[in-house]
Order: C-alpha cells, then sequence, then structure tokens
C-alpha cells in the first residue's frame, strides 16, 4: 500500500495595516532603534486595531486568501485548527467560530496552544490526522493578537511581539512530499521565565490585581534566549542526523522569529548557510505562533517542489521542537 504523508497544498496570510515602528517605541518607552536592532533584528511589526477586533479577525483574514488564492470550495475542509496563544475568548474555541466565517460549514474545529511552538505543534497534529486517512483537508491556522497581551510601558516585552495571522492547507500526498520526521520537546519548569501569569484558572481576574500587570506578558529575556539558543539548535541538529540530511541537503531553515541572534544561532550549529535562511522577523517581530506559516506565506514564491525544509521553534512552557518537510508545489 502507497504511504500518504501530509503536504502543504495552499498558503494565506494577513498582517494589520497599523505599524509600530523602532522609532514610534523610542516615544513609548526607554528604547532606541539602535538596541532593537542589533539586539532583536526587529525593525517594525503590526498591530491589530479596532474595537472587538481579536485574533479569529485575523485567522479569517488568512484563511480567507488561502481559499481564493487555492480556488477551495470551504464546505470541503474537514478541519480547523487554530494554533494560539491569544485565543478570542476564554471559553469559546476561537476556531469554531473561525471555520463558521469561512463558511467550512462540513468542519470541526478546536484551539491548540503551545505559546510560541503552538504552529510546530499544530503542523504534527494536523499530519497526524491526513496520514491516518481520516480526513483530507486541514486547515492550520498560526494567529496571535500579541498586542492583547503586552503591557506597552515594558521595554522588555513590548519591542519583540506583533500581531499576525498564516494559514496552511494540509492534505494527502501519495509521491512523499509533505511532513517527513518531527522531535518534540516541553520542559513545564521554564514557565516562570515567560508567562502572562493572570487570567487562567491558577490565578483568574481579579480588579485589585489588575495594576500588578500580571495579565501581561513577562518574559526573563536573558534566562529564556539561552534555553532557545540551546534547545532550538540541538532539535534541528537531530532531526538532520536522524534523516542523514547534510548542511548541503537543506534547502531552508523556517526558524521561530523571536530574535534574529537566536535564529542565526541555529543556522551556525547545523552550518547552514544565511542564504538558506528564511527571515522576515525585520518587518513583523515576533507574531507567536503566526511566525512559522507567514514565513512561508512570504517565501512561497522562492520554493520549488521537492525543498526540504527545516521547521524549528522555541516558545513559553517551555515548549520546543523541530520538523523536516519536503515542499510538494511550485508556485
Ligand atoms: O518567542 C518566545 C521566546 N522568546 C524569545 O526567544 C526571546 C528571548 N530573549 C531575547 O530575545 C533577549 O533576551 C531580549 C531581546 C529580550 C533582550 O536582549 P538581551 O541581549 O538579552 O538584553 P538584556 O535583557 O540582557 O539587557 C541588556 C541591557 C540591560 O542594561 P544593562 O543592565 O546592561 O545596563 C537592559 O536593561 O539592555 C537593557 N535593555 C534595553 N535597552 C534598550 C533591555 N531592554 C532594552 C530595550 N531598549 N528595549
Amino acid at each position: 500500500m502507497t504511504k500518504i504523508t501530509a503536504a502543504i497544498t495552499a498558503m494565506g496570510k494577513y498582517l494589520p495595516e497599523d505599524i509600530l515602528t523602532n522609532k514610534m517605541l523610542e516615544e513609548m518607552v526607554d528604547t532606541n532603534d539602535e538596541w532593537i536592532t542589533s539586539r532583536t533584528g526587529i525593525k517594525e511589526r503590526r498591530i491589530l486595531k479596532g474595537e472587538g477586533l481579536g485574533t479569529s479577525y485575523m485567522a479569517i483574514k488568512a484563511a480567507e486568501e488561502l481559499i481564493e488564492k487555492k480556488n477551495l470550495d470551504p464546505a470541503e475542509i474537514e478541519l480547523v485548527i487554530v494554533a494560539t496563544a491569544t485565543p478570542d475568548m476564554q471559553a469559546a474555541a476561537t476556531a469554531a467560530y473561525v471555520a463558521s466565517e469561512i463558511g467550512a460549514v462540513n468542519a470541526f474545529g478546536f484551539d491548540m496552544d503551545a505559546a510560541c511552538s503552538s504552529f510546530l505543534f499544530g503542523m504534527s497534529v494536523a499530519a497526524k490526522y491526513i496520514e491516518s486517512g481520516s480526513y483530507k483537508k486541514v486547515l492550520l491556522i498560526g494567529a496571535d493578537k500579541c498586542s492583547s497581551i503586552i503591557d506597552y510601558t515594558d521595554r522588555a516585552t513590548c519591542i519583540i511581539f506583533g500581531d499576525g495571522a498564516g494559514a496552511a492547507l494540509f492534505e494527502p500526498d501519495e509521491e512523499g512530499f509533505g511532513v517527513q520526521d518531527e522531535y518534540l520537546r516541553s520542559d513545564g519548569t521554564g514557565r516562570e521565565f515567560l508567562r502572562a501569569k493572570r487570567g487562567g484558572s491558577s490565578y483568574p481576574w481579579d480588579k485589585d490585581t489588575f495594576d500588578k500587570k500580571e495579565h501581561y506578558i513577562f518574559q526573563e529575556g536573558k534566562t529564556v534566549f539561552k534555553n532557545a539558543v540551546f534547545n532550538m539548535a540541538d532539535v534541528a541538529e537531530k532531526i538532520l542526523t536522524r534523516n542523514n540530511l547534510t548542511n548541503e541537503d537543506v534547502t531552508w531553515l523556517a526558524a521561530h522569529q523571536a530574535n534574529k541572534r537566536i535564529i542565526e544561532a541555529t543556522a551556525n550549529r547545523i552550518k547552514l548557510d544565511s542564504s538558506k535562511v528564511m527571515m522576515n522577523i525585520q518587518n513583523y517581530g515576533n507574531t507567536t505562533s503566526a511566525t512559522l506559516p507567514l514565513l512561508i506565506a512570504d517565501y512561497e514564491k522562492q520554493l520549488k517542489k521537492g525543498d526540504k525544509i527545516i521547521f524549528a521553534a522555541f516558545g513559553g512552557g517551555f515548549t520546543w521542537g523541530s520538523i523536516y518537510l519536503k515542499w510538494a508545489y511550485n508556485s
């Protein structure tokens, strides 16, 4: 019997119009363009503004772009997964709303949260549904309105994060394209170093604690940085070794866009030339669950059938991992 693999067959993306530049941040907190650029690689990020607009707004736009480009009947989509750390609401699946709004009337939907690794882990889940033969069209959307949990007086976090969404359609492939291998990890002792503490079940909302700003993201940057560098490089190297790939074999590295220096360290560990490293952090900052699909969407026109892509991510939890995927189409 022919082995079924899970291939990405279409991409879509959405970025809010409002731009927050380093220069604008200079007016808001004690920082400067030179520091942000040299320490992170970020020049600007997008911010979603508008009463009542949440993550679903961007997820829907990204999915709609994909549907239009692929000329897809949304009624054929069987599953919608929204990978996000900032769902619209605490207790209603954002994915269910997104599915209904895009006309995926025959689909079921659920959200997935593994912080900045949400899309990577979502790729694994989408692939398993396809490989098992259960479903033939799985829409995975990575979307985050990071600005909704950022304190714009905290220079340690407000310079990094941005909003955005990217969507990928997964379908069965019988020629061997798509997801080849994965190595996914987590370590819960890391949650003290990167988290939005208040608003979940352990520390619910409380009017007296609002002023403590515990509902915003807190990050101990240096600790997260060290762990991200070590672990992303480690899993990328493991994926190469396990699949007998040399740096020559790899066409692209698609790494979570949290900090240019972390991405470069990962590329250096696997001795990858910088021309093979996808990079768009300068334009969007860290969009959490949206970084990987936004990278692929931005590089889509340069991708060729058969390209060997190494995905890698690291995020809160801690969560991290790497996926090896063979690209399935020419644009
Ligand atoms: O996506 C999830 C995973 N997240 C990440 O991977 C993020 C990982 N962490 C990082 O990217 C980096 O740690 C940051 C970009 C957050 C910070 O860069 P850093 O090189 O680790 O800086 P630092 O926190 O060690 O601070 C160095 C100096 C300090 O001053 P002193 O003590 O040397 O005088 C900070 O107070 O830079 C200062 N500083 C700033 N200066 C200007 C910290 N933030 C800023 C700022 N502007 N925004």
